[in-house]
């Protein structure tokens, strides 16, 4: 009998970008995000002869799908197993699919191998296979941090329901993964160091901006971090350069959409692609003045969600 589950992707708005030296993949620097509605991955697994993988209706080979079933097989008993995940949004073009690829796995798994995994344990497992799938274990605001690297909620998504509008720019596929990019940042860029230590102080003031509801200063801390993240990105050797011309037309319109007194900021992952996050009334208005940003191909509005669950079993 097949168990599918459903994961939301997030969006960071302090980032993680970085990890420590050390196993059980620990990142450098605490983050906090928001968990997305209406784009979702949808993964079932079922006992099978031997490990198979379908990622939207193709026969795959995933390297990082195989170490997790191997990490989880160190320490419960996971038959081989036909795992089958689709995503209704473009695959690792800087929307975070592995957030909710590896949410939505874990939570199949889980409840398909009756592992009985509190959700603290879901979302530790969840981050040793990438780390914002730990984010992706809850909904709405979410912050991963130190001690214990275990994803904590802090809003569901009705206590401070915000609107994304995404742009999309490229639906190209990205040629560095996030591990590689971050361990050539720590290798070579001149503000890595600086970076880690601005980026603990950010993820203190943007809990409190949350708890506050305070959209101008958490607009002025995400946008700093994601600032901060892509000068460390460009300054990596060699640099990792992810914005298009659209892309930065997209900072621009907001700026002026800022100035015009609507409440939106702007956040960038590893991708080309634009968030912008806004509060609900103003979204339309930002859709639409995205959407007329020359070499933006769509837009996308969507809402704060759930964390991961079972759909079916
Ligand atoms: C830029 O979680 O994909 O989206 O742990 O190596 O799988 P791994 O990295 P991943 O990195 C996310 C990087 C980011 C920022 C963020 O989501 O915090």
């Amino acid at each position: 009998m097949t168990t599918t589950a459903s994961a939301h992707p997030n969006i960071a708005l302090i980032k993680y970008w970085g990890k420590q030296p050390v196993p059980g993949n620990i990142p450098a620097t605490p983050s906090l995000s928001i968990t997305l509605d209406t784009l979702e991955s949808v993964t079932s697994v079922d006992e099978a002869a031997e490990d198979t993988l379908l990622l939207n209706g193709e026969a795959r080979s995933d390297a990082k799908i195989a170490s997790y079933l191997d990490l989880l097989r160190q320490n419960f008993d996971v038959p081989p197993l036909k795992i089958e995940t689709s995503n209704n949004f473009p695959t690792a073009a800087g929307l975070a699919s592995s957030a909710s690829g590896f949410a939505a796995l874990t939570t199949a798994i889980d409840q398909h191998c009756d592992l009985q995994m509190s959700l603290d344990q879901r979302s530790d497992y969840a981050r040793q296979a990438s780390g914002s799938a730990a984010r992706s274990i809850y909904g709405g605001f979410v912050a991963l941090g130190e001690p214990d690297w275990i994803a904590e909620p802090l809003l569901n998504s009705e206590e401070w329901p915000l609107k994304v509008v995404i742009a999309i720019t490229d639906t190209r596929q990205k040629t560095v993964s996030s591990s590689e990019g971050m361990s050539r940042s720590a290798n070579t860029s001149a503000f890595y160091d600086n970076w880690v230590t601005t980026t603990r102080e950010d993820y203190l003031a943007a809990h409190v901006a949350v708890r506050n509801r305070d959209f101008d200063q958490l607009a002025l801390l995400a946008e700093n971090s994601c600032l901060k993240m892509h000068a460390v990105m460009t300054t990596s050797i060699p640099a990792m350069i992810y914005w298009r011309p659209a892309t930065v037309a997209c900072i621009e319109t907001i700026r002026g959409l800022q100035t015009d007194g609507l409440k939106v900021f702007f956040t960038i992952d590893a991708g080309p692609q634009i968030k912008a996050v806004c509060t609900p009334e103003h979204a339309p208005q930002i859709a639409e003045a995205l959407s007329a940003v020359p070499g933006v191909m769509s837009t996308t509005t969507v809402g704060l969600g759930a964390g991961a669950r079972v759909i079916a079993s």
